[in-house]
């Protein structure tokens, strides 16, 4: 049986592309046949991860304008200096040797001009990256480097097991966690799955199951509200024990996320009633996530308040929370702007610059978490603007 996608009016893949996605397609529905529904959350781990497959394992992502999507270092330079700012800080404060250990690195090209921008690079850059493919990708891209900084990169590919001191790094990370996703039914939440309808996958609702039912309850409880019947939005079950896992090893510094979200109160605002699942397809947002399997990105905003609260409870301190905007200008990157040698750089960094900062645009969306542990003195990029209150 096919699995066709629906008809958005989207362009469509070429044929050896279109076939990959089909036999994920087919993956699924196998699954779907043999057990029922399956939950959305496992959907979108199989059309993000599944070996070979899925969007960031099948060697098939493309990064910058030529994907789907472009992240803030894919812009320019400024994110990563601005970042390695805030590592050079927080770096001033260790003994020697420390470690960056960046999550999920995309295309390499954070780890590239971070590395480049720092006035005192680490002993030890390491990549946590699940997928083989990508890591090709860092590889080929940090090829540039000098010696002298590029042999001190290394792959892991599960978070490492002996402490360190240092910083942990993750943008855009988050958001590609698998989400779970509900909708409020007549008689309460139900669990939005995914059947077979056809030749298509769709959508169909179970009831939750326990440990969504658990969550479900616990952020009723905290926001105070019973959201309205008909509302669909997305929870992410794996969110505490991934930033556990990532962090344990941490012994002293800083973890800085930086992510598209919202504080809980504003994730849920009961009119944001489609939730905040997003796919994206050739630089084309829409909200389908059954087109293109393994070809199209799907990301779901993060709620910043249960990732302050599971940093927490993992014995991290709740450092700073801002947004995109005000820890680039607590950064100081605009006067790089001004120090450009020509008339043409200064033309493109305040390009870069506005992307990155304006509300329209990455600055308000996009938010800075930073748990420190063992750190005392707050974090330079995080002092000036403190929404911390907002969680
Ligand atoms: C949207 S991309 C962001 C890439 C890069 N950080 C950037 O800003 O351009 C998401 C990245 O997270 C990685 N990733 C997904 N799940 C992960 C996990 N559990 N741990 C670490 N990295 C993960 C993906 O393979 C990919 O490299």
């Amino acid at each position: 049986m096919s699995r066709r996608p629906s008809a958005l009016d989207l362009p469509a893949p070429p044929p050896e592309l279109a076939a990959i996605s089909q036999r994920l397609g087919e993956r699924i529905g196998t699954i779907i046949e043999r057990d029922g529904p399956l939950p959305f959350e496992r959907y979108m781990a199989m059309a993000l991860y599944e070996p070979g497959l899925g969007y960031y394992m099948n060697g098939l992502h493309k990064f910058g304008s030529a994907g789907d999507f472009v992240t803030a270092p894919e812009q320019g330079r400024l994110f990563a200096i601005a970042v390695a700012r805030q590592v050079d800080e927080v770096a001033a404060r260790l003994a020697d040797p420390w470690t960056v250990l960046e999550l999920g690195a995309g295309s390499g090209a954070l780890a590239r001009d971070l590395l480049s921008a720092l006035q005192n690079p680490p002993a030890r850059y390491r990549i946590l990256e699940p997928s083989a493919a990508l890591r090709e990708v860092q590889r080929a891209t940090l090829a540039d480097l000098p010696a002298g900084l590029g042999d001190r990169v290394e792959w892991i590919a599960a978070p490492p097991s002996e402490p360190f001191d240092g910083l942990i790094l993750a943008n855009e990370v988050m958001d590609a966690l698998p989400v779970a996703r509900f909708e409020i039914g007549p008689d309460g939440p139900m669990e939005r799955c995914v059947a077979v309808r056809g030749d298509r996958l769709g959508w169909t609702v179970t009831a939750p199951r326990k440990r969504l039912g658990e969550a479900l309850s616990t952020l009723r409880e905290r926001l105070g509200y019973r959201l309205p019947e008909g509302y669909v939005s997305e929870v992410c079950l794996d969110l505490g024990g991934w930033l556990d896992t990532v962090s344990r090893p941490l012994r002293r510094g800083a973890l800085l996320l930086v992510d598209y979200g919202y504080p809980r109160a504003e994730y849920y605002l009961p009119e944001r009633s489609a939730g905040t699942l997003v796919c994206h397809y050739r630089h084309r947002a829409h909200f389908d996530p059954f087109v293109w399997p393994g070809l199209t990105d799907l990301s779901a905003f993060v709620d910043f308040s249960a990732c302050a609260e599971a940093g927490t409870a993992s014995g991290l301190e709740l450092a700073g929370f801002t947004t995109q905007a005000d820890f680039l200008l607590g950064m100081r990157i605009h006067e790089l702007i001004d120090e450009a040698d020509d008339e043409a750089s200064r033309m493109r960094l305040a390009g870069e610059f506005k992307r990155l900062v304006m509300p329209g645009e990455m600055g308000e969306k996009f938010k800075v978490m930073a748990f420190t542990r063992g750190l005392t003195e707050p974090l330079v990029g995080l002092a000036e603007s403190d929404r911390r209150q907002a969680l």
